[in-house]
């Protein structure tokens, strides 16, 4: 723990998160599916409605600022909440945000196409440029650059789901706050479960909680790949994180649960609305039909089918997204 504590130091870093997330004990819940279920509240990070790109953020946008950038310049879907809280972050900073965007299901649905986070970026004065797919994010990215460059701004480039080694870095510090938490309340976990995207925060979940709780499995739930496509972006992201914290030795095992995300990305299906509703009921805790919705209906599933290890608590990493609920209406 000290050690990645001063690792983290190494880096520059805006604190835009504040205190630990609270972690909790969703007691309905839990009481519903006969198993403790404690749930790690990412989703309430400080700024324009949560979630987990913040951690990220902090080590990016200090990044950024360092390099003298004017401009954020980040892609993702029009209901991304990643470029949400990249465009809320420039709004604090002062700085201009450019959102490259793809209609990554084709919808024509008006709620898709101007509520929830798209209806955000308005408020952020965001640029918005949109194009037909996202095919090479970062060839796309830099051609944003390079025009943005040429009417004087100094943009900084933000990968997909801020999931770079340095974007990771925000969830060691999630995983410090994990192993923190538990330790204070005596809770051991038998597993934690978090949905796995552009891989940014599983892959610094999994690197850290392996030197800190190594008897706790983590489980990535998918959320646009299946498990043999995903698993070489989550290993490669982890190796380049270890070498940024000068961590030595073989990557951690990735263990990715794949049967929950179909039909596609950013298209929900029955059980992650049923996950949604169920959580709604039991808690009055938001999730979200992209990420959540099924990462937590691949928990309760696990649970059903006796997939997940020991007879521990199982911990939940809530990574946000509930303003989509809004733009998947009518
Ligand atoms: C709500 C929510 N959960 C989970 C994720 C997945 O995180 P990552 O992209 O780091 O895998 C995202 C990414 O955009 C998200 O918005």
């Amino acid at each position: 723990m000290a050690y990645l504590k001063h690792q983290l130091q190494n880096f520059a870093r805006l604190d835009l998160v504040g205190n630990s997330t609270p972690l909790e004990r969703l007691h309905r819940l839990s009481d519903y599916v006969g198993r403790d279920i404690y749930i790690k509240r990412d989703d309430v990070t400080p700024l324009a409605l949560g979630g987990n790109k913040l951690r990220k953020l902090e080590f990016l946008a200090a990044a950024a600022m360092a390099e003298g950038a004017d401009t954020l310049v980040t892609a993702g879907a029009i209901q991304s909440n990643h470029v949400r809280q990249t465009a809320a972050v420039a709004a604090k900073l002062g700085l201009k945000c450019l959102a490259l965007l793809e209609n990554p299901i084709g919808t024509d649905a008006a709620n898709y196409l101007g509520n929830g986070n798209r209806l955000l970026l308005d408020l952020f004065n965001t640029e918005v440029v949109m194009c037909d797919e996202l095919h090479d994010p970062m060839a796309q990215l830099a051609e944003q650059a390079t025009r943005l460059e040429a009417q004087g701004f100094r943009p900084y480039v933000i990968p997909v789901g801020g999931s770079n080694a340095l974007g990771a870095l925000g969830y060691v510090q999630c995983a410090i706050e994990i192993a923190e938490q538990s330790s204070a309340g005596f809770v051991d976990f038998s597993a934690v479960v978090v949905a796995s995207g552009s891989a940014g925060t599983h892959a610094g979940l999994a690197v850290a909680l392996r030197e800190l709780m190594p008897e706790t499995q983590l489980i990535g739930v998918t959320v646009s790949r299946r498990a043999e496509d995903q698993c070489p972006k989550v290993e490669a992201l982890a190796g380049q994180l270890m070498q940024a914290l000068s961590l030595t030795g073989p990557t951690p095992d990735i263990t990715l649960w794949d049967e929950y995300f179909a039909p596609r990305y950013g298209e929900p299906n029955k059980a992650g609305l049923a996950a949604i509703k169920l959580l709604a009921e039991q808690e009055a805790m938001l999730l979200d039909p992209v990420y959540t919705g099924k990462a937590m209906a691949g928990l309760l599933d696990g649970l059903a089918q006796q997939r997940i290890p020991g007879e521990g608590p199982v911990l939940f990493v809530h990574t946000g997204g509930a303003p989509a609920l809004f733009a998947y209406q009518g």
